[in-house]
């Protein structure tokens, strides 16, 4: 598939495995969107590998080069910048990002994060989800503000939480997911059904009902 005009572009900012990024890659000739950078502040993470498979530019932008949070960022947003996406999606990148960062972007950052939120913000989401007792557990796709994953939720899948589970076994389940739900809401992004306004997510116009 070429990267025809009118493609939404999208940079996607990675840490880790990269299965997300792979889920958008494989998605989006169907989506109507580019992926035309990808970034990471790992150096070794085979997310940056999967972009370099995909013919996709990976970019390591390396948090030891620069004096503190605000330097990385705006290193990171001029990497970025200089693909000149219309949306930044964070699929497993694994730093805070500051206010400055996230405002600059604001209306067209999102996030996928492994939890039903708002319930459990942060890290070890699969085994805080197993501690509590829950019955069900999920993924949330929201627009990203500066407070840690408390932006406007655009969309949530649940996944039962099974006698037995372990962490490891909800993160696959909930992966399962997590592959069905970014690209889905990318896509409607790029059909410009998907907005951030009055700190509302909405879609076609009216805001998404709360979880
Ligand atoms: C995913 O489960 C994603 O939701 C999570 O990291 C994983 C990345 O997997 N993100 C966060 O926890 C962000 N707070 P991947 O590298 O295989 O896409």
């Amino acid at each position: 598939m070429s990267s025809g005009a009118g493609r939404l572009r999208v940079a996607v900012l990675v840490s880790g495995t990269g299965s997300n990024l792979q889920a958008i890659l494989d998605a989006a000739p169907d989506l109507c969107i580019e992926v035309c950078a990808v970034l990471s502040n790992r150096a070794e993470c085979y997310g940056l590998e999967r972009a370099r498979r995909a013919g996709v530019p990976a970019v390591f932008v390396d948090p030891k080069a620069h004096a503190d949070r605000a330097a990385y960022d705006a290193a990171l947003a001029e990497g970025i910048d200089a693909f000149r996406p219309g949306l930044v999606v964070l699929a497993g990148f694994m730093r805070i990002l500051s206010d400055a960062f996230v405002r600059h972007y604001q209306g067209r950052l999102i996030n996928i994060h492994p939890s039903l939120l708002p319930k459990y913000r942060g890290l070890d989401t699969h085994a805080r989800c197993l501690a509590a007792g829950d019955r069900e557990h999920g993924a949330t796709v929201h627009f990203v503000v500066p407070e840690l994953d408390a932006g406007p939720i655009v969309l949530q899948a649940r996944v039962p939480v099974l006698p037995d589970d372990t962490p490891e076994a909800l993160a696959a389940r909930v992966l399962e997911q997590e592959h069905r739900i970014y690209p889905a809401a990318i896509g409607w992004f790029a059909e410009g059904r998907l907005a951030l306004q009055g700190g509302l997510a909405l879609l076609d116009g009216s805001p998404l009902p709360a979880p």
